[in-house]
């Protein structure tokens, strides 16, 4: 039997395709616009010009930003990574996840003894009735939010989410959001959001330290050598910046260089996502309207998502044994409960789709399984 394995977002070879250029193109000369020279050495924080395109694409500052390596996640961890080093959270920090959500955050949390809790999505973002109830706890020392086409739903924050997230009060001392801005300026239907901007609106609150932006080029360049970058003010760039200082003496600059002069600033940027829309675009038309026909008499329910990598199902009770039937059928796809913290989904509901990095015929072919897996679980 030939398995179709769509377990993850990853992006189709067509997609890394559109930028052989980039990969091919020879550098005219290996300096910064600082001077600096890219093979050796020195810059531990990043080029000047790839912080640019990164402040352009998160609305921060230059001086706000430290460009990373291939992985925004690698980033992510690191920083949790620091704040348990400095002390900042203790042995017994907890963390709020917002759930369905993305599992390689939970398994950041996991490995760090952080315990999880969740509280639930709703198409406006994390439930900010339980946040804020949360938050008093003095042990509660931080947030993963997915703010734009969140992991797995699609949702994008609505603003009122976002004055209540910077303005709340937090009571343990650093508390911080892991702003993971991932799918930022990944639509496909011509229109980006533009959500209030976080970190503008805690400094508005006195909280300017409280939010950790991160956002990669794995999904608009290529995800095996990409450039990454965390964003953040006040004390946790401090923070972030110290750790930086200590632990590398120069990324790949080589890399942020070819990245920066492929892409020049945003609009370069825009115009090279619009050529990943084209190849995405059909693909989420596809699934949702198989979804549609197929659900109908179902009490299956879906997220249609206008960007992003994924698209959540709700099969209440079901989600576990359409994954089963999906499994024996030959298509695999993330298992039931990875969606939450621990594994453990506790109306065994939620499943991810991801549609990405199969072939249109592959596409069709899970899809037929898929819907037929749900139609026989939800009998
Ligand atoms: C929400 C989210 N954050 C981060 C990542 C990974 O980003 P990177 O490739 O920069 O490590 C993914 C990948 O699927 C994701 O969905």
């Amino acid at each position: 039997m030939r398995i179709i394995d769509a377990t993850r977002g990853r992006p189709h070879a067509l997609q890394l395709a559109l930028c052989d250029e980039m990969l091919t193109a020879q550098l005219e000369n290996y300096f910064a616009e600082n001077g600096m020279d890219v093979r050796n050495y020195g810059g531990g924080d990043g080029i000047p010009e790839m912080k640019r395109i990164f402040a352009e694409l998160l609305r921060v500052d230059m001086n706000e930003v430290i460009v990373g390596g291939n992985s925004s996640l690698n980033m992510m961890f690191d920083c949790v990574a620091t704040f348990v080093l400095e002390r900042k959270w203790g042995a017994n920090s907890k963390f709020i996840c917002p759930s369905p959500g993305y599992d390689r955050h939970f398994s950041i949390c996991e490995y760090f003894g952080i315990e999880m809790i969740t509280v639930p999505m709703t198409p406006d973002g994390p439930d900010m009735d339980a946040v804020e109830e949360l938050v008093r706890d003095p042990q509660v020392a931080g947030m993963f939010c997915v703010p734009v086409f969140s992991n797995p739903q699609g949702y994008v924050y609505s603003d009122e989410t976002i004055a209540r997230l910077a303005k709340m009060h937090a009571a343990h001392p650093a508390f911080r959001i892991i702003w993971d801005d991932a799918y930022t300026i990944h639509h496909f239907s011509g229109e980006r959001p533009q959500p209030l901007n976080i970190l503008d609106e805690c400094r508005k609150n006195d909280n300017e330290s409280r939010p950790i932006l991160f956002t990669s080029f794995s999904k608009i360049s290529v995800a095996g050598a990409s450039v990454s970058c965390a964003a953040a003010a006040g004390e946790s760039f401090k923070i972030l910046q110290k750790r930086i200082a200590a632990q590398t003496i120069g990324p790949d600059k080589i890399n942020q260089l070819r990245h920066a002069r492929y892409f020049k600033n945003k609009n370069g940027i825009e115009a090279h996502m619009k050529k990943h829309a084209e190849i995405l675009r059909p693909k989420f038309e596809l699934v949702i309207n198989a979804f549609e026909k197929n659900f109908a008499a179902t009490n299956a329910t879906f997220t249609k998502p206008l960007g992003g990598y994924f698209i959540s199902v709700e099969i209440p009770g079901n989600a576990k044994h359409v994954c089963q039937l999906c499994k024996d059928s030959g298509v695999i796809i993330t298992e039931a409960g990875a969606t939450f913290p621990y594994g453990i989904d506790p109306a065994d509901s939620n499943l991810r789709f991801a549609p990405t990095f199969l072939s249109s015929e592959e596409l069709e072919k899970a899809l037929e399984v898929f819907c037929l897996s749900v139609q026989k679980a939800v009998k």
